[in-house]
């Protein structure tokens, strides 16, 4: 699959969130050769290090299935992350009748973390989601209970854990439209 396959560019003050191409799959290399973003992306760490062409297999699979992004970052002109509005594609997030998303995150630079890039993100992607997509739920999945910063972006975005999976190590947390709706202006 050759990328971009869309078009679809989402602006905040400090990011802009646009379509990965495949030229980002290279700019990532380095970032998940880094032990720690290795680890909380794939949980299990693969035997060899990462290349391209691996990263290539997850980012095509994701783009066929949404919105797949990269992240620039307005002040230093680079690109530090992806994400993707991913239609729901795990059985237990499936509601029939239902318009759901999940939203894989990754800032790679782990210099720029805990500056609310993160929740800049997702905030504009849950914006785009429930207002142009129309969807009824905004969900991320599997997110390991040790990984805080994961838990206290989703909870920072309104989102709320509806179930555990792996005796409570896994936590799925997601947000209606009615509660999207609900949220402070502020949020
Ligand atoms: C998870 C990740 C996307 C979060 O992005 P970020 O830019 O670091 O997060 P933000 O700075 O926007 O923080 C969001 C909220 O979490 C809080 N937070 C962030 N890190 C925290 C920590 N270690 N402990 C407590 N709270 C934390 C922030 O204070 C903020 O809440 P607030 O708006 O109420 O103040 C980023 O850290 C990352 O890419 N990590 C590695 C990959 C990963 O874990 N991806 C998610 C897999 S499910």
């Amino acid at each position: 699959m050759a990328l971009p396959n869309h078009s679809v560019h989402l602006a905040t003050e400090r990011l802009v969130l646009r379509p990965f191409a495949d030229a980002d799959f290279e700019r990532a290399v380095p970032y998940y050769r880094e032990p720690e973003f290795l680890r909380l992306m794939e949980h299990e760490a693969p035997d060899e290090p990462m290349t391209a062409a691996d990263l290539r297999i997850a980012g095509e699979a994701m783009a066929s299935q949404g919105y797949y992004f990269a992240i620039d970052h307005r002040a230093s002109r680079r690109t530090i992350g992806e994400a993707c509005l991913q239609w729901m594609n795990l059985e237990r997030g499936r509601i029939a009748g239902e318009k759901i998303v999940r939203c894989p995150i990754g800032i790679w630079d782990k210099e720029l973390w805990r500056q609310g890039l993160g929740k800049e993100a997702i905030r504009r992607m849950m914006r785009f989601a429930f207002d142009e997509l129309a969807v009824d739920r905004f969900c991320a999945m599997d997110v390991e209970r040790n990984n805080k910063r994961s838990r206290a972006l989703w909870g920072a975005c309104g989102l709320q854990v509806v179930r555990t999976v792996d005796s409570g190590a896994v936590l799925d947390f997601e947000i209606s439209r009615a509660g999207y709706f609900a949220l402070a202006p502020s949020q």
